[in-house]
């Protein structure tokens, strides 16, 4: 089967990128992603290609070469759905916060709504294709209101989870470690709609690269993929903490075990905490599937991942109050990155939104530089929590555009996000302008010690005593 036509629900941090993507590499293919979000299929369609709602290198070239031509952002979601012969959904499914499974299984009614327009609007048969991330089984959720709502036109389903890591969604999507296919290979249109699936990726991705599995194995796996990375994360940070008692330096215990082949050296960064859109909601997710089958122990042995993670964040900002002799109240704290990570203006579970809480609720002045991260997104991020009203929010709470103004005055500087600009600022500078002593606690081990120590600040890396 030769697709023509696709449509993407969603035009989110993985719908829009990975379909900019797949345009590029197969002209042949007209691609129309569609939201509900107006404005944001507006910022897609930007003439200034600034104003593209994703953050993301190399991004912006690709949309400027395949807008228009093969690629289309839309918001007549029926029109799309109706003349494709793929439909990828690509929506969210962030943690329920409400109900049955609340602050653990992950919201479906948006995966839900999805279905049912599919059903509703499609005259002839479709493949239709989970990207999102999704609980192991949801495939039969999805088949069964296809099957029982729509016009009795086939759907096939096919899992095809997206493993990009923000930041570097590009290279990730042009050089994947592996596609991951999941299909029902047992019949024969289960087999054409995997073959349908494989010829996109084709393309560009090598046959070897391309991985086929029944339609469970593949959705359990991307949950599996997260878990396992985000537990690289957690085991790292728990033992940065030995270190600090004890005089072992993190980044020397780091290196030592990621040169056995069998552990490997990506991934081991001991940092403030993991963030993202992903970790803790796949394995909350993770732990709830498992505990609805009566799995305590395995539900237990992953949410410790999170519970070490929720530590990790906790642990920086008291010790930003006890080594500000256990005052921070009146004092100005400068954030140096409130996105989740460098290269991305996303600032979903950011370790800095919960370091900020903490440190506001010591009553500490907190003044935010970012180079990518919007003033309004800093605001939703804080008032989001309820912790305290919006217009306190505002009060307390500072945004710079200028990195040099954010820290003018301040008792003390953390690095939340490892942009690399920081590394070039002339800290000289900065330190002659702060109140002193100077402190820069460094949530990202991306700073020179000895360099700032030289200055004449007082540094604290998490994973080293002091
Ligand atoms: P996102 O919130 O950035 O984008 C989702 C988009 O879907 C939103 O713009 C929303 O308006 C739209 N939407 C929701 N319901 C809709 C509907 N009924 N019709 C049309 N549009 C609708 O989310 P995201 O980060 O792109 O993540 C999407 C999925 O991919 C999630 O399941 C996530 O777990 C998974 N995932 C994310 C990443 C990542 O790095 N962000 C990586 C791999 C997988
Ligand atoms: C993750 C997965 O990597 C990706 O495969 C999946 O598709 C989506 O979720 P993402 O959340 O975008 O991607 O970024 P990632 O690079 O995994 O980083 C997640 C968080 O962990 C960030 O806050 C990052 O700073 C932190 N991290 C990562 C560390 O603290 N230390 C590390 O060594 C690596």
């Amino acid at each position: 089967m030769n697709i023509k036509r696709i449509c993407c629900i969603g035009a989110g941090y993985v719908g829009g990128p990975t379909m900019t993507v797949i345009a590029q590499k197969c002209p042949h293919i007209k691609l129309t992603v569609v939201d509900i979000n107006e404005s944001r299929i507006a910022a897609w369609n930007s003439k200034d290609l600034n104003k593209l709602p994703i953050f993301e290198p190399g991004l912006d070239k690709i949309v400027e070469e395949v807008r228009g031509r093969n690629l289309f952002f839309s918001t007549d979601i029926d029109e799309a759905i109706n003349e494709a012969d793929m439909i990828f959904i690509s929506v969210n499914t962030p943690t329920k916060n409400y109900g049955k499974g609340k602050g653990m299984a992950s919201d479906l009614k948006y995966i839900e709504l999805c279905a049912r327009q599919i059903a509703k609007v499609s005259r002839q048969n479709k493949i239709v294709v989970e990207k999102s991330t999704l609980p192991v089984r949801t495939a039969s959720a999805i088949k069964s209101i296809l099957d029982n709502t729509g016009n009795g036109v086939h759907f096939q389903i096919l899992s095809n989870p997206e493993f990009l890591a923000e930041g570097t969604a590009i290279q990730d999507l042009l050089k994947p470690d592996r596609v991951l296919i999941g299909g029902d290979a047992s019949t024969k249109e289960g087999e054409v709609a995997i073959q349908a699936l494989i010829d996109v990726y084709l393309n560009w991705v090598p046959k070897e690269q391309i991985l086929t599995t029944n339609v469970w194995s593949s959705e359990l796996s991307k949950l599996t993929a997260n878990a396992f990375l985000a537990q690289r994360v957690s085991s790292i940070n728990a033992m940065s903490e030995i270190c600090e008692k004890t005089g072992a330096d993190i980044r020397e215990v780091s290196k030592a075990i990621g040169m056995d082949s069998r552990i490997g050296s990506k991934f081991l960064n001991a940092s403030v905490g993991f963030g993202g859109s992903c970790f803790q909601k796949d394995i909350l997710n993770l732990v709830y599937i498992a505990k609805s089958y009566g799995l305590n122990e395995v539900a237990d042995y992953w949410e410790q991942v999170v519970i070490m993670n929720e530590h990790q964040k906790k642990r920086f900002s008291d010790n930003i109050v006890s080594t500000l002799y256990n005052t921070v109240s009146g004092k100005k704290i400068t954030f140096l990155g409130w996105a989740f990570k460098k290269n991305t203006n996303d600032t979903r579970e950011s370790a800095a939104i919960r370091v900020a809480d903490d440190l506001l609720n010591e009553r500490a002045e907190i003044s935010v530089y970012d180079p990518k991260v919007t003033e309004e997104r800093i605001y939703e991020d804080l008032n989001y929590l309820g912790t305290r009203s919006s217009i306190e929010n505002k009060r307390l709470l500072t945004i710079n555009k200028d990195p040099y103004r954010a820290c003018k005055n301040s008792h003390a500087i953390a690095i939340l996000t490892e942009w690399d600009e920081f590394k070039n600022y002339d800290w000289k500078n900065i330190y002659k302008n702060m109140e002193k002593p100077a402190f820069v606690f460094d949530g990202r081990g991306l700073l020179n010690k000895e360099e700032l120590e030289i200055i004449g600040f007082i540094y604290y890396n998490i994973g080293t005593g002091n």
